[in-house]
């Protein structure tokens, strides 16, 4: 039967390539052992070579196969190297893949040997080569190097399931069907007949079941619909309710059970139209931003865990409803996650602006092809990115990735980001890049205008703000103001118009560039959250839209202090909050309720509250500064609070990890984040102290273990060891000493929560 094996431990890694390798011979050479996902190169957090991880790197693996696996084919199952992949098992050639951001196999069954211990060497070309996309240009983003996704090594039958396509239909009738395609693989010299028996279910529970009988030709791949119909009683994933489902094929031959194979899915109907977003028929305005996948340090490197808590941070402290995964298909783990919490989703091909040659494009159709076919299942996926971002119009090439795309999954609209006006629409959603807004009266174009098509057609704006604007989470106090006011504004322009179906931002997090892009030091500070996702005051613009019966927003977008700004004080002041009104105090006295301003933000459900005018009280340049208090009333309650002290000083040096569990499996990590607070437990953000991170027990610190504080607070992640036990976590400034937290490292699959 299928027994699919994780290769994550123990590869011997080396720093170059050299022929002698293949055949298993590093004499000679700095071998050291790494775990997957692994980076080839560990970064500082600013101010590298990017060049640093462009190199040619060797990974080596050594694994047995047990005799009783004679029969089975092998495969070796790559989910991201980056960028170039060359593999040898046993010394021979098994297979190359160009692109670092989709998955691979290599067939390893006429190579290995049964019974003994046999060896792959990956050969993996981490240079910007221009024969693969999104290399052949300059480009905003780094996409760093090595094998830095999981690895599996999988064993199936001669006969037997290669993927499966289940295809929800009539999601919106009481009966529902579901089309599961099963594309089956006879990798046999004979013709064979098997029986395809498709289950439905959740929570264990059979919901439904179909079958069919098929006929398999020898060396082929087949592709059977098994359709099940009259389905009742499903609940449909949406972003409120993300309710899932199983599929499970089960493949019999001669009445032998000789293959099961299951995915995950969600009964849900997702459609852009003229007039704007539906979900399940119920029109729902995109709020968005657009994610890279890369963190300090280790860059793409990070395990499920941290790829889950992407999802949860842009669905719960930004409260959005959508990403995009700018601009390459992203990690499974964040796609699974996004389907669970009801995150939605457009994900696209990987590329920047420039289209090479033929060659190049060949690859990028690849793409296509694989970015579809390992993702189909996810119900939070509603969009195919099936152009270059922002590259110019080639009619041929997206003629063609459109028709790959609509060929391969007919369940889903094609788009393609863009920023020119007027560009061909090939695709089935006109997504653009609309950088209209400059701090000015215009903030997003109308759609005629940039389509310079004659009706409306359905359309989302896929960036906005980005290079326009860009702010860095210590900014001066008005600049961190006007960012995020741009990002309202935007908000707000889309939801007045009913031919924008909404906005995805650029972008949530900062992140590490090329030098000819960012501030010169390889951040591009784009983000509502640093590269750390510790909030600038734009993301309160996001997080503000939601009901207060589910969480309180109360952010007044300053430091608080006297003569921060021009001038002195605190005025014009911006809250972002869900609350009915604010009343302010000052030195105890209240200077009455403050409502959010809905005049000028009329899009948004949670218009931010604006106060233009100083208040008296803050009028006269001297020597005087207060306590201030924001008090905000939800229908008549006071609801949620914010304090400011008059004189503040370092207080507390927080600390907090993201989890208290994890695996110890070498693998799985967690942010800690440590802030530097004053008597109120506001950060200190011009604070520039160092902190020293120690650990004890079986965890390690990824990136320094010394760091200084940026804008008043920093993360790090903790990984497992390996080793089963206790992590303790403390860190020191100068000034003070934060708490010891705990961290269990479990071994492995002992602990269920995740
Ligand atoms: C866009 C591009 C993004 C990012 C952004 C910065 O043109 O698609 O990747 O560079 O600009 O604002």
């Amino acid at each position: 039967m299928r027994e699919v094996i994780k290769l994550n431990q123990n590869w011997n890694y080396v720093k170059t390539f050299d022929e002698q390798f293949i055949k298993g011979d590093f004499s000679g050479y700095d071998v050291q052992t790494v775990r997957l996902p692994h980076a080839n190169q560990e970064l500082p957090y600013n101010y590298f070579d990017e060049k640093d991880y462009q190199f040619i790197s060797t990974y080596q693996r050594k694994f047995l196969i047990p005799l009783g696996k004679k029969g089975q084919k092998v495969f070796i199952d790559f989910e991201g190297v980056m960028t170039y992949g060359e593999v040898y098992c046993n010394g021979t050639f098994v297979g190359s893949h160009k692109g670092g951001y989709t998955p691979f196999s290599c067939d390893l069954t006429e190579v290995v040997q049964f019974g003994e211990e046999n060896t792959i060497v990956v050969k993996v070309d981490s240079t910007e080569r221009d024969d693969i996309p999104p290399f052949g240009n300059v480009i905003d983003y780094l996409c760093y190097g090595g094998i830095y996704r999981d690895v599996y090594l999988r064993f199936v039958n001669p006969v037997f399931v290669e993927n499966i396509f289940a295809k929800p239909q009539h999601v919106l009738q009481k009966q529902k069907q579901l089309e599961t395609t099963v594309y089956l693989r006879n990798s046999t010299d004979d013709e064979c007949v098997v029986k395809v028996h498709v289950e439905l279910t959740r929570d264990g529970e059979v919901i439904k079941t179909a079958s069919d009988e098929v006929e398999l030709n020898p060396a082929e791949l087949t592709a059977v619909d098994v359709l099940m119909k009259d389905i009742e009683n499903i609940e449909l994933w949406s972003i409120d309710e993300p309710n899932l489902y199983y599929v499970t094929v089960k493949v019999k031959q001669d009445g032998q059970l000789i293959d099961t194979f299951t995915t995950r899915i969600g009964f849900r109907e997702a459609v852009v139209k003229e007039d704007g977003f539906y979900l399940n028929g119920e029109r729902l305005k995109i709020r968005g931003l657009n994610r890279h996948q890369s963190w300090p340090y280790v860059g793409y490197a990070m395990p499920e865990r941290v790829q889950k808590r992407d999802a949860d941070i842009l669905k719960y402290e930004l409260n959005l409803n959508t990403v995009r995964t700018s601009h390459y298909p992203q990690s499974k783990h964040f796609l699974n996650r996004c389907d669970e919490i009801g995150l939605l989703v457009i994900e696209e091909i990987p590329g920047w602006q420039h289209i090479g040659d033929d060659g190049w494009k060949k690859v990028a159709c690849a793409n296509v092809r694989e970015m579809i076919t390992r993702d189909w299942n996810h119900p939070s996926i509603f969009l195919w990115g099936v152009r270059i971002n922002e590259s110019p119009d080639d009619h041929e090439f997206y003629t063609e990735t459109n028709r790959i795309a609509r060929e391969l999954d007919p369940t889903r609209q094609t788009g393609g980001i863009r920023c020119h006006w007027g560009s061909e629409f090939l695709e089935d959603v006109y997504t653009m890049n609309d950088f209209t807004h400059s701090g000015g009266e215009l903030v997003l174009r109308d759609q005629k205008t940039v389509t310079q098509l004659d009706h409306y057609v359905p359309y989302i704006v896929t960036e906005y703000n980005g290079h326009m604007y860009p702010t860095k989470r210590f900014d001066h106090e008005e600049r961190l103001m006007e960012h995020a006011l741009r990002h309202m504004r935007v908000l707000s322009a889309a939801g007045d118009d009913p031919h924008i179906a909404g906005t995805i931002g650029w972008c949530a997090f900062d992140y590490n560039t090329h030098y000819e892009f960012g501030s010169g030091d390889r951040i591009c500070y784009h983000g509502v959250m640093d590269m750390f996702r510790i909030p600038k005051f734009a993301a309160y613009a996001y997080s503000s839209q939601i009901s207060p019966d589910r969480s309180l927003v109360l952010e007044p977008v300053t430091l608080w202090a006297r003569g921060e700004r021009s001038i002195g004080g605190v005025f014009p002041l911006v809250i972002f909050t869900n609350c009915d009104s604010v009343e302010i105090k000052v030195a105890g006295e209240s200077l009455g309720h403050f409502y959010p301003d809905h005049e000028n933000f009329s899009g948004v459900e949670y218009p931010p509250i604006v106060i233009r005018d100083t208040p008296p009280i803050f009028g006269e340049w001297g020597c005087h500064w207060y306590e201030g208090e924001f008090v905000g009333y939800v229908q008549g309650k006071a609801a949620a609070v914010k304090r400011f002290v008059k004189n503040p000083v370092p207080t507390t040096l927080s600390i907090e990890a993201d989890d208290q569990v994890l695996e110890a499996d070498g693998q799985d990590a967690t942010r800690v984040v440590f802030k530097m607070l004053d008597q109120a437990g506001n950060i200190l953000p011009y604070i520039n102290d160092f902190v020293k991170i120690t650990v004890q027990g079986p965890g390690q610190i990824i990136g320094p273990q010394e760091v200084a504080l940026i804008g008043g607070c920093i993360a790090t992640w903790i990984r497992t060891t390996g080793e089963p036990g206790t992590i303790r976590v403390q860190a020191a400034s100068t000034r003070l000493v934060s708490e010891e937290i705990a961290v269990d490292a479990i071994e492995e699959g002992r602990y269920d929560g995740k």
